[in-house]
């Protein structure tokens, strides 16, 4: 099933991970999963993305990990056959949608405004990525555009942080945030799991 809406449901968070080194790829994906948070959406930005991806696919099954930052097919393809439990797009168009919708896994595609938001509902998807989320217009764009599209449920992404997240969870239409504040790239440079593990915790407990 393509639509991501049970994906959405996995954590009250989704961090969005960036991995320059692979061999960080695993204990970044313990650490979280350590802190209570099962999902990754983790960036195509770093030419090592794909060798982390299938590092973490098949040595932390406990982590449900998704590959985002997809722009082009190939870059679907590379990741669904990398080991992708999920395809996550900032933004969208009709052939990139097209073409994740038959790799027949979720997809969660980008979206900032109301006729993207129709152009999915129209290839049959009813969870999106709301991003950039704080430059979009926030939480009242979220709550306003809630009115002609309640069945939709949104993951907003982008300048979110941990103080800011319960104003966008509080939203009937949003079902989590996502946010790379869970690996700072410091703690991930200096090899400090356990700060993840804690900022995944606290990240954890914002629906609980
Ligand atoms: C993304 O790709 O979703 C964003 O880069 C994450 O945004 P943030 O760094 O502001 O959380």
């Amino acid at each position: 099933m393509a639509d991501a809406t049970r994906i959405l449901q996995l954590s009250p968070v989704i961090p969005v991970v960036t991995i320059d080194d692979p061999q960080h790829a695993v204990p970044v994906a313990r650490a979280l999963a350590d802190g209570g948070v099962g999902i990754i959406e983790l960036t195509l930005r770093t030419a090592n993305a794909l060798t982390s991806l299938k590092l973490i696919a098949s040595e932390v099954p406990e982590i449900c990990v998704g590959a985002g930052t997809i722009l082009t097919p190939g870059q679907a393809d590379a990741a669904a056959e990398a080991g992708a439990a999920f395809l996550v797009s900032p933004g969208v168009t009709p052939g990139l949608l097209q073409h994740m919708l038959g790799l027949g896994i979720p997809v969660l595609p980008g979206v900032a405004t109301v006729g993207e938001v129709m152009m999915v509902l129209e290839h049959g998807l009813k969870a999106m990525k709301f991003f950039p989320a704080g430059s979009a217009g926030g939480p009242d764009y979220l709550a306003a555009i809630g009115a002609p599209v309640p069945q939709v449920q949104f993951c907003p992404t982008g300048g979110i942080s941990l103080a800011t997240a319960p104003d966008y969870l509080k939203l009937p239409n949003v079902a989590c945030v996502g946010g790379s504040w869970l690996t700072p790239r410091t703690a991930v440079e200096a090899n400090d799991w356990d700060r993840i593990s804690a900022l995944a915790r606290e990240a954890a407990a914002l629906r609980s």
